[in-house]
């Protein structure tokens, strides 16, 4: 059996690559996950993205339920039995869907490599299958394309972390991308030293943007964020920081 983790980009299906069509179209069986009413636009955009590019009608899709984590407060302990249930999902689905000869697509958002734990997952599985990734748009790179910025300050570095990580000390790097930012992490750093770019649904329908010196953007991203969730249901969102002397 081979699995295909095929990179999507982050939700805009012009953003899908040619590698990945193709790879799409080798598969045997694409899976499809579903992960609850929140992500539902989530689905529909891999169903968009079959919709658009798979012309192989001997290709099956099969759509599954993803467990859910549970929300105790030990989380790498949540983490890391969610993990383990998703694989044995896998293996059911695997076992039940595929033979030894399958070709199996697997949808990832963005790029697998970034802040995606499917190939955690994979490793965690009982079957033996050989494994390829196809590379895909990432958010930060959608992100960077839309505010047209360099991610890096010249010859500078990038630090990439969490909205959670942030809020727990402040960063040394004069660019901080931040992505799984729930709460506006932001509002932790003293907004005079930085500017921010961020943006929400990128590449999609409600794709929103706002740019400029943190101190004088900061409240209308959060006004603007609220309300666009309260709106959608959902939000994704994501955006860089440079501190204000490195240019
Ligand atoms: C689980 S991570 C997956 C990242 C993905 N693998 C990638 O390459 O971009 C989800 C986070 O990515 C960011 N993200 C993904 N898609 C996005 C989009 N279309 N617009 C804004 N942020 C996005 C958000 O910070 C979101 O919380």
């Amino acid at each position: 059996m081979q699995i295909a983790v095929i990179g999507i980009g982050p939700g805009n299906p012009e953003q899908v690559t040619f590698e990945a069509v193709r790879s799409l179209n080798a598969a045997d069986i694409v899976l499809i996950p579903r992960k609850g009413a929140e992500k539902a636009d989530l689905a529909e955009l891999r169903r968009e993205i079959c919709r658009r590019y798979l012309d192989n009608p001997a290709t099956r899709i099969v759509e599954f339920d993803l467990p859910q984590r549970d929300a105790r407060p030990d989380y790498r302990g949540a983490v890391a039995d969610w993990h383990r249930a998703i694989a044995a999902t896998y293996d059911a689905l695997l076992d039940r869907e595929a033979g030894p000869d399958s070709t199996v697509a697997l949808l990832v958002w963005g790029d697998p490599s970034l802040y995606d734990s499917t190939l955690r997952i994979l490793a965690l599985m009982k079957a033996d299958f050989a494994l390829r990734v196809v590379p895909g748009i990432t958010s930060l790179q959608a992100l960077a394309a839309r505010h047209a910025m360099p991610l890096n300050t010249v010859a500078g570095e990038v630090l990439i972390t969490t909205g959670r990580r942030l809020r727990e000390a402040p960063p040394e790097a004069d660019t901080v991308a931040v992505m799984l930012d729930g709460d506006c992490a932001f509002r932790t750093l003293p907004a005079a030293d930085w500017d921010i770019a961020w943006a929400a649904y990128l590449g999609m329908a409600a794709e929103i943007a706002v740019a400029g010196p943190l101190a004088e953007v900061g409240d209308r991203i959060r006004e603007t964020r609220d309300a666009a969730r309260a709106e959608h249901g959902w939000i994704m969102d994501t955006y860089v920081l440079r501190r204000r002397e490195a240019g």
